[in-house]
């Protein structure tokens, strides 16, 4: 039956090369999980993925161009929490909407925040930092990776919380962001896991806590934000790949299973457990799932953004 009801396009897919695009400069989180991922993809598809990263407007300027592409399996984008969810309340005139012009094919991985700064940064601790950051509101600055990126919202949360405005300075990713954050050039940031494991290792950058209930094995001396003593901040991004709306069914079945079958590898699982993501759960990985995900996320962001537009 499939051979009658399948597009002939969709029969043999993929014949050529696929194009992912990814939203934010190399080298940041995005990136990393994207090349992780579509590397073991590439295998079981037999095509290669080449990685364009398109920069620019927290994400949303890929997004627009993924939004608007044959809707033909050879161009996908890495979207998130921000691309997918965040952008919605802080741009009015946003150029694509995330569940109308997509479909969603796979999560990747889920990204806990964490609360970074520079090296040399006064407060040693999650507590000293409020304080800190409290008092001296005018002068501190905060990096992110444009409006509506996952930097810029979750710390658009955590500076709600504290009821504090610092200065934003925007760069493409949180890549470059991280370069400027251990050059000492920003002061702090709110960041996907996956960019600071590197770094806190390193011992380039401070960590002061990560804002999930639990503790993360990469991380096993970096605090939640609970035991630090700022519960109310709580935030954990995600990356996932999406096709442009009307993609066939059959086009993203075989995506689906390809990303599935690189989540289960166990070399993929090691690199991305490592950086500190989040495995999807099995029942998490379906392309239902995943808009599911991004419903609940506009829900859950809209209230918590709205007020700073
Ligand atoms: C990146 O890859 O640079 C990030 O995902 C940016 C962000 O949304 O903070």
């Amino acid at each position: 039956l499939g051979a009658f009801t399948v597009p002939a396009s969709a029969q043999n897919y993929p014949t050529r090369t696929i194009t992912m695009i990814v939203p934010f400069a190399a080298g940041g989180p995005t990136d990393v999980i994207s090349r992780i991922v579509t590397a073991h993809m590439a295998q079981t598809l037999g095509q290669s993925i080449v990685i364009e990263n398109v920069v620019g407007a927290g994400g949303t300027t890929a997004t627009t161009r993924a939004a608007r592409a044959a809707n033909d399996g050879y161009t996908l984008i890495t979207g998130h929490m921000g691309t997918h969810a965040a952008s919605v309340p802080l741009y009015p005139k946003l150029a694509y909407h995330p569940e109308k012009d997509f479909e969603p094919v796979a999560l990747l991985a889920g990204t806990p925040i964490l609360i970074l700064a520079r090296k040399d940064f006064p407060p040693k601790d999650l507590k000293e930092f409020v304080a800190y950051v409290k008092a001296n509101a005018e002068k501190v600055n905060a990096a992110h990776a444009g409006i509506g990126s996952v930097s810029h919202a979750s710390c658009e949360l955590l500076n709600s919380i504290l009821g504090v405005k610092p200065v934003g300075v925007p760069f493409n990713g949180t890549g470059p962001a991280m370069n400027a954050l251990v050059a000492g050039q920003v002061d702090y940031m709110c960041d996907q896991i996956v960019n600071a494991v590197p770094q806190i290792n390193a011992g380039t950058i401070k960590a002061y806590a990560v804002a999930t209930p639990e503790r993360n094995p990469s991380l096993p001396n970096v605090p939640t934000t609970t035991e630090a003593g700022l519960p109310a901040f709580q935030a954990q991004a995600w990356n996932a790949i999406f096709a442009p709306k009307g993609t066939s069914p059959a086009i993203i079945a075989t995506l689906n299973a390809a990303a599935i079958k690189a989540l289960d590898d166990e070399n993929v699982r090691k690199r991305l457990l490592d950086l500190g993501s989040v495995i999807p759960a099995p029942a998490n990985r379906t392309p239902e799932a995943l808009a599911t995900l991004v419903k609940n996320e506009i829900a859950k962001w809209t209230p918590v953004l709205k007020p700073a537009t």
